[in-house]
């Protein structure tokens, strides 16, 4: 396999500033439709990335849920490696890949956890067997072998049968406050578009980044 061979030219309309609405949310929420319409798998798909007490980065897939003005956000268990690294440090940021249509979605901003009772409201929403799969997995731990993970499920499916499984303390969403979100477009001959928006006194501006 030889990575360097592989090549794609990227033929599109590109980016221009005509194109974009002032709030960025707007224009994400302009891109995700766009996305969807071409039946992208999944592209509510980020990476979200954080960092360590020791400066140490790493990124996984989390599931964007739900934008809002002030927000973007997700869910995931509060005693995982991501949950410690954002309560150390709530920087963080969001990468969304769509390359079907050669975009891409950078955001930077904090991350901090949601209200209890939305939460709630999202859990409620969850499949059964989704919840006892929260409810069993202790998120990030190292764990003997898979069938103690199958065990566990089995014996929370059985405790829990016929019933509402409430919503564990250690399950719950957070939000991510932005502060700087830039739209990527690929263009021919490596010359993309980038348009970066940051949040400033003044509110939202933006500006073109070389690529
Ligand atoms: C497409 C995709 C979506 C995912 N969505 C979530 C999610 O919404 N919440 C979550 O906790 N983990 C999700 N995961 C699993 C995470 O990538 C990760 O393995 C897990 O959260 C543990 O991460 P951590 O140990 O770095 O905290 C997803 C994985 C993939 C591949």
């Amino acid at each position: 396999m030889d990575l360097r061979r592989v090549r794609k030219e990227y033929e599109n309309r590109g980016l221009y500033e005509d194109d974009l609405v002032s709030d960025p949310i707007d224009q994400f929420k302009i891109w995700y439709s766009e996305i969807e319409e071409v039946g992208y798998l999944e592209p509510n798909a980020m990476v979200l990335s954080t960092v360590d007490k020791s400066g140490s980065p790493s990124g996984r897939n989390v599931l964007l849920k739900e934008v809002r003005e002030d927000g973007f956000f997700f869910f995931t268990n509060y005693e995982s490696r991501k949950a410690k690294d954002i309560e150390n440090n709530e920087k963080v940021s969001l990468t969304f890949s769509w390359n079907e249509l050669r975009r891409q979605v950078s955001i930077e901003g904090t991350a901090e956890k949601i209200p209890e009772i939305e939460s709630d409201e999202y859990w409620a929403m969850r499949p059964h067997e989704t919840k006892i799969g929260s409810l069993v997995s202790n998120q990030s731990s190292r764990i003997p072998s898979r069938e103690e993970l199958d065990t566990a499920f089995e014996t929370q499916e059985l405790k829990w049968r016929g019933d509402e499984v409430p919503r564990p303390h250690h399950w719950g969403g957070y939000k991510v406050s932005p502060n700087f979100i830039e739209f990527w477009q690929g263009r021919q001959n490596r010359l993309h578009d980038r348009i970066g928006y940051e949040l400033t006194v003044q509110g939202w501006i933006f500006t073109r980044l070389s690529p």
